[in-house]
């Protein structure tokens, strides 16, 4: 089992180029279902979810280059070209959907095109439950008839699937990013107008919008919470390039701030940090825009004890919840964590307090007091996002950290320790 090795004590300074958004590059894969035209995406990450994606979306008849996904190459994938002429089946199976939860979004975009859709029920995953009853409220709201079925959402639209998916005016109980995106692709081709309010705002949304756009759909509101898509009768094909990711640069900013560092996070765009930069700034971390990307410069001996509150975009993001608990557990002073978007996201933290970290969770609220040091130790994370704070704490621990099971941070971090070695970190992966 592959583990990565981390001596702590390096103070990290230099450029790290930002690769392309994950949760921007899953979602826009899919838009191929929505055209008969070939899709080209540039600056697409070269992770694990990608080659996932990519299995899920040939069974459906997509014919797509994967000549260098999963090669780990640490250079991205310069181009991801993808045809769909026609879908050729409209099922998801359990095997794959299970894998990489957001192959549900091929929903919308099955039956927008075919009428019909046959998608595994994702299931939960380490975080928690992850119900998706707001993509199937909003596709029946849009006249799907929607049947729960061996665990499979079987879908027709109207007329057992010989007509289109109807505009409607779609009102989100709560923010959903994936709910959002499903719908939008599925409005696109829809007859009339689509009306969504409390839409998900992140950049990965609006990048969603805009490759749309460039297809050929009629969406306005883009980066607010009320969107509005006028379906066409067919979208053409496109080139499109990823946006980088900021959940990747968000967590190389703490890296720097972690390591009383100072970093450049090539290709990095502040404004797609949303609130992590002021928690940040009152733990003592400066972040500027340059021309070439994010100046992230350390300004404190220790990093100042911060609250943080997850919400969705703009505010603090609940992927880069763990990486600043990493942060606060050597802050000066005591700060409160409150993760509102996930049930169970705290999984980091039996492992940051085996590092020596002095840390209390009741629910959803985690009370984080600084202590001088951390040890280095044997850790092991279950998600994305807590494999990468475990590095983070590894950064500046005492010793030597070995993070275990890091098939996880494959899923969304391309060559991570390479990326950290070349800025100055004591990082390698072994076995
Ligand atoms: C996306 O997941 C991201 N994944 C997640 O990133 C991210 O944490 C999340 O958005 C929030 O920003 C991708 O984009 C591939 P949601 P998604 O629907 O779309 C509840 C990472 O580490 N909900 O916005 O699944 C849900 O349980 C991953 O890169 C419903 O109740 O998130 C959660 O509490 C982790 N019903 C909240 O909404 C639904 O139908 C937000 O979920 C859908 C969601």
């Amino acid at each position: 089992m592959a583990e990565i090795v981390v001596e702590g004590g390096q103070r990290l300074t230099g450029e790290i180029p930002v690769s392309g958004a994950k949760n921007a590059a899953l979602p826009l894969m899919v838009v191929t279902l929505l055209s008969s035209d070939p899709v080209t995406l540039t600056n697409c990450p070269d992770l694990h979810d990608i080659g996932t994606l990519s299995n899920v979306l040939h069974g459906h008849g997509t014919e797509i280059d994967a000549s260098r996904i999963g090669a780990g190459s640490g250079a991205g994938l310069p181009v991801l070209r993808m045809h769909t002429p026609e879908i050729k089946s409209v099922r998801a199976p359990y095997e794959l959907v299970s894998q990489m939860r957001a192959s549900i979004l091929v929903l919308g975009p099955l039956l927008a095109r075919t009428g019909r859709a046959e998608v595994s029920l994702p299931g939960g995953c380490a975080i928690g439950s992850r119900p998706v009853d707001l993509h199937l409220m909003g596709l029946e709201a849009m006249g799907a008839s929607i049947e729960l079925r061996d665990g499979y959402v079987v879908a027709y639209t109207p007329q057992d699937g010989k007509s289109r998916l109807k505009g409607a005016k779609i009102n989100f109980p709560k923010v959903s990013v994936g709910a959002t995106e499903n719908l939008v692709m599925a409005a696109t081709l829809a007859e009339g107008r689509t009306e969504m309010f409390n839409a998900a705002q992140e950049p990965e949304v609006v990048d969603l919008c805009k490759c749309l756009i460039n297809m050929g759909a009629q969406i306005s509101g883009l980066g607010t919470s009320h969107l509005i898509i006028d379906g066409v009768d067919r979208l053409h094909g496109v080139e499109h390039q990823v946006i980088s990711d900021r959940i990747e640069a968000g967590t190389f900013a703490v890296a720097a701030g972690i390591t009383g560092g100072e970093l450049i996070l090539k290709n990095g765009h502040l404004e797609h940090l949303g609130a992590l930069v002021a928690v940040l700034e009152a733990s003592g971390t400066v972040c500027t825009q340059l021309d070439s990307g994010i100046h992230v410069v350390s300004a404190a001996p220790r990093p100042n004890g911060t609250n943080v509150t997850t919400e969705p975009y703009p505010g603090y993001p609940t992927d880069l919840q763990a990486q600043i608990m990493s942060l606060m557990t050597i802050a000066t002073g005591t700060a409160v964590l409150t993760e509102t978007i996930f049930e169970n996201r705290y999984m980091h933290v039996p492992e940051l307090i085996r590092m020596g970290a002095d840390i209390d969770v009741d629910g959803r609220v985690a009370v984080v007091r600084g202590v001088d040091k951390l040890f280095g130790a044997p850790v092991m994370a279950t998600d994305l996002r807590a494999s990468a704070s475990l590095i983070l704490a590894g950064l500046v621990a005492q010793g030597e950290t070995v993070v275990g099971d890091i098939h996880h941070l494959d899923r969304g971090y391309e060559r991570i320790e390479a990326k950290l070695s070349a800025v100055g970190a004591k990082i390698e992966r072994q076995g």
